[in-house]
């Protein structure tokens, strides 16, 4: 079975929903905390022995690639004044053995496409696919989702699509997966469909942004014409795909923050707010003496917080 090497993250995306933030930087690098989503998820595919990175980037998005590129300027500046810890910490945003490849996407014309993208640069292996703005914070005890993945890849040799239960009205906000039960946490993929409403959703098993995939998958791809919102889809491949081989739904031990929408977001920035090692202590003091969590005063409509467990628990 061949070794996952190589990660693809689509990054082209016009990130929409979070204007005018997104109006002239990249989405992917909206800070949770202290780092940007797309080092999230390239964090992950690290622990997951991932080398390879691609990048499928268009307009507006030069901000990734420096990212990850030697700061000449700002390490220098950096030496001269005795930063030194600041400069590790600007050294290590990636480790020195990752290799970064740039792909341009000519136009956003969906996720499928920008997968297709990058073709080129994966040849003819496996690849895991990373989508940013879906930060997924792996259970503790867990490795990283994409490491979950990738290693259940090794096990079963077959493609390995991220999914998490969703309540059934919001089924039309994603690709919809059907299955049958297979292994702890698994499903055998029978069938996929993009963004069904509630009554035709095969189930309320909701695909999110991490795939590990084979290599079959490109041959879909150019086939495919426009799919739902006029856009080529991923969903449309895996449906091709899982026809020809099979494909496994997998619940990962993680919690999923989607964070290209402005509520997930921010329930991300609280979430890794309270467990970060600078600022987690005092973030949590601070939370507690906010208003927003004294019952008597806003009365039913509260937070309830616990501060052992350092979570916000749920909205009543
Ligand atoms: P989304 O639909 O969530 O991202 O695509 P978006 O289009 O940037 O955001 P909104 O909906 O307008 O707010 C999922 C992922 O696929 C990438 C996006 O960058 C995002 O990471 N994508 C999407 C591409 O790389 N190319 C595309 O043509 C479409």
């Amino acid at each position: 079975m061949k070794r996952i090497r190589k990660a693809v993250f689509p990054v082209a995306g016009l990130g929409t929903r979070f204007l005018p933030a997104t109006k002239a930087q990249p989405k992917e690098m909206l800070p949770i905390v202290d780092r940007p989503l797309i080092q999230y998820a390239v964090e992950e595919a690290v622990e997951a022995g991932i080398t390879e990175m691609v990048f499928i980037t268009g307009r507006n998005k030069r901000a990734i690639e420096d990212h990850f590129d030697t700061a000449y300027e700002l390490e220098s500046e950096l030496e001269r004044s005795g930063k030194h810890e600041l400069l590790e910490l600007v050294q290590s945003v990636i480790p020195k053995n990752i290799n970064c490849i740039y792909i341009r996407q000519p136009a956003a014309l969906g996720l499928g496409h920008a997968v297709l993208c990058a073709r080129p640069a994966i040849g003819d292996e496996p690849f895991a696919v990373l989508l940013a703005d879906d930060l997924m914070d792996a259970a503790p005890g867990y490795h990283s989702a994409i490491a979950q993945m990738t290693r259940l890849y090794q096990q079963e040799g077959a493609s390995i699509i991220a999914v998490q239960n969703v309540a059934r009205e919001f089924t039309r906000q994603y690709g919809i997966v059907s299955g049958t039960p297979y292994k702890d946490r698994m499903e055998k993929m029978h069938g996929i469909v993009e963004k069904p409403s509630p009554e035709l959703a095969p189930s309320t098993l909701a695909v999110v942004g991490r795939y590990v995939l084979s290599n079959k998958i490109f041959s879909y791809l150019e086939k495919l014409g426009k799919g739902s919102g006029g856009e080529i889809q991923l969903t449309d491949g895996i449906a091709a795909l899982l026809k020809d081989e099979a494909v496994y739904a997998y619940r990962c031990a993680a919690t999923r923050y989607d964070c290209g929408s402005k509520l997930g977001y921010l329930k991300a920035t609280v979430a890794l707010g309270l467990k970060h090692a600078e600022v987690g202590q005092e973030f949590s003091t601070y939370i507690e003496t906010l208003e927003l969590f004294n019952d008597q005063a806003i009365g039913k409509n509260v937070f309830h917080f616990d501060p052992n467990k350092k979570s916000v628990l749920n909205i009543v």
